[in-house]
């Protein structure tokens, strides 16, 4: 029986899952799979609204001037969340200021990094407590310049993304294979080994507060960007580990945001595909036209 392309061969037997363009997950019983019975498929459905999030990385750009008037921007930009969860990230030094430039919008306040340890003698680093104290809801872990700029590994990556989690943050967890591993063929597994290893220890109960940014690294900074069918792919296989490593309604829920030059240009076309729900976006944050332009798609998509 021909199921309309519902159904994908390649996920788990345990259970198909797709997802819509309105952002919304299906997750069918394979039972019903096997028997082949489309048509009491719609009576199984649990359809989970994804709510799409764009977030600005300004990496280790601005100052203190030019931050405070770049978030006003973008806070007069973004006084509705209703379609859209808007969150930025600047440099450490000019939290306060930012924080104070969004405050009544709807923007979020995030952090680029967190040290895991609680408090003490770790010289240079910012605990969650502090991040928390200046207003930030979100933080970064795992982005590709920590992972292969600053020599993160995997280990740190989850120890950060379990003490943002446990002090009440909420985690864009970066992951994202190189252009040697693409060439490779190396994508899934990359993603995989990033995403089991980035999560081990986290519940089921804090994915609420977890959001995944797939980024390659050969995209970032670039100028290059995967296609939205490639970026589909990648999502769609980075949804069913999720599944694997929680269970398909959880996968379902979470949002998946893709990275790497994402442009005014290229915003749209990526921001439709089924599994994209949002963007972390570098170069293009730093212009709030820009940024807003890409809010705008998420919200269309
Ligand atoms: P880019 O950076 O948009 O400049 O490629 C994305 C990111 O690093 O989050």
């Amino acid at each position: 029986m021909d199921c309309g392309g519902l159904l994908d061969p390649a996920l788990p037997d345990r259970l198909q899952l797709r997802s819509g363009r309105a952002k919304i997950a299906v997750l069918i019983p394979f039972a019903q799979r096997a028997a082949g019975d489309c048509t009491t498929l719609a009576a199984e459905e649990v359809i989970v609204p994804r709510k799409p999030i764009v977030g600005g990385n300004w990496k280790m750009n601005t100052n203190r001037g030019s931050a405070a008037s770049l978030a006003s921007a973008v806070a007069s930009a973004h006084q509705d969340d209703s379609g859209v969860e808007v969150i930025i990230f600047p440099p450490f030094p000019y939290l306060l200021e930012v924080g104070r430039a969004i405050s009544g919008s709807a923007v979020m306040l995030g952090a680029q990094d967190v040290y895991h340890e609680a408090d003490g003698a770790f010289t240079g680093e910012v605990s969650a407590a502090m991040l928390r104290d200046c207003g930030c809801r979100w933080v970064l872990t795992g982005h590709s310049e920590r992972r292969h700029v600053i020599g993160e590994d995997d280990a740190l990556v989850n120890r950060k993304t379990r003490a943002a989690l446990e002090a009440g943050l909420s985690v864009i967890l970066c992951i994202g294979e190189t252009r040697e591993q693409r060439a490779a063929g190396e994508t899934d597994d990359v993603n995989t080994r990033q995403l089991t290893a980035g999560l081990q220890g986290v519940s089921a109960s804090q994915s609420g507060r977890i959001a995944i940014a797939y980024e390659p690294v050969w995209a970032i900074g670039t100028g290059l960007t995967a296609t939205p069918d490639d970026a589909q792919a990648a999502h769609a296989a980075i949804r069913a580990t999720l599944a694997e490593i929680f269970d398909p309604s959880t996968a379902a829920a979470m949002r998946i945001q893709y990275g790497g030059s994402m442009k005014p240009g290229n915003a749209a076309g990526l921001m439709k595909m089924p599994d994209v729900d949002g963007g972390l976006i570098g170069g293009a944050s730093l212009n709030a036209g820009d940024f807003s332009a890409i809010v705008q798609a998420a919200v269309r998509a």
